[in-house]
């Protein structure tokens, strides 16, 4: 068969996108991640206040291929809100008003509910990322825990701290949900590596 110079030239240019299409292919493969893989939604939220929550939040997203939000309060809180060394901050002073250890009562409303709750609901795994606040989960997680329906699906709580542990953050977080498969959860160091939360990841099997 001849082909014209046109025709050659259409050809050649057609194998070279082929071959870019699968060099493209190939290397999304191998990036997915194994939860990806078997089909799992999964959602990640998290609230952040000084970034740190936020660096894990989204090295989990890198694991997972997972969908990620933040949790915001319709109220930010400033610098100056979360001073807990001072006696008039507003979280200092939410604190002293919160009536129970998992400082269930304080509620900040929360900007995003609806695109979270969206979300939740098309999920099968949820992680639920926050800093901890006096050796709890930062209560603007409160604000959108008990407005979601946890049932059928795995909920794994992750935090971030200076010093305390995970300590009965992601129980209270449970016991206040109500609903939800709720796995023990991980507390991460500020600047926690790639292989820290990768290795974390992977080691749930989900
Ligand atoms: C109001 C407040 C209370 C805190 N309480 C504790 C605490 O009880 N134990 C602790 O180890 N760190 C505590 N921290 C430090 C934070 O947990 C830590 O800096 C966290 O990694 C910040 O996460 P973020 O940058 O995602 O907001 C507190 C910080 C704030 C602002």
């Amino acid at each position: 068969m001849q082909f014209s110079l046109s025709e050659k030239k259409f050809y050649r240019i057609l194998s070279i996108a082929l071959a870019f299409v699968m060099l493209f292919a190939l290397i999304n493969v191998n990036s997915i991640p194994a939860q990806a893989k078997d089909n799992k939604k999964i959602v990640i939220l998290y609230f952040s206040a000084t970034g740190t929550t936020k660096a894990v939040a989204k090295k989990i997203k890198k694991n997972t291929n997972g969908k990620l939000i933040e949790v915001k309060a319709a109220d930010a809180y400033t610098s100056a809100d979360i001073d807990w060394t001072d006696d008039n901050s507003r979280v200092t002073k939410e604190h002293n008003s919160a009536s129970s250890p998992a400082k269930s009562s304080v509620r900040p409303k929360i900007k995003n509910l609806s695109a979270i709750k969206k979300a939740v609901e098309k999920a099968d795994v949820v992680y639920i990322g926050y800093p901890i606040w006096w050796g709890t989960a930062a209560w603007p997680v409160n604000g959108f825990i008990t407005a979601n329906n946890f049932t059928g699906k795995t909920v794994i709580p992750f935090c971030t701290s200076s010093s305390s542990g995970i300590g009965e953050s992601g129980e209270l977080l449970a016991k206040e949900a109500g609903t939800g498969n709720w796995l023990e959860g991980e507390r991460f160091q500020s600047g926690a590596s790639e292989d820290d939360v990768k290795d974390w990841v992977e080691g749930l099997d989900l």
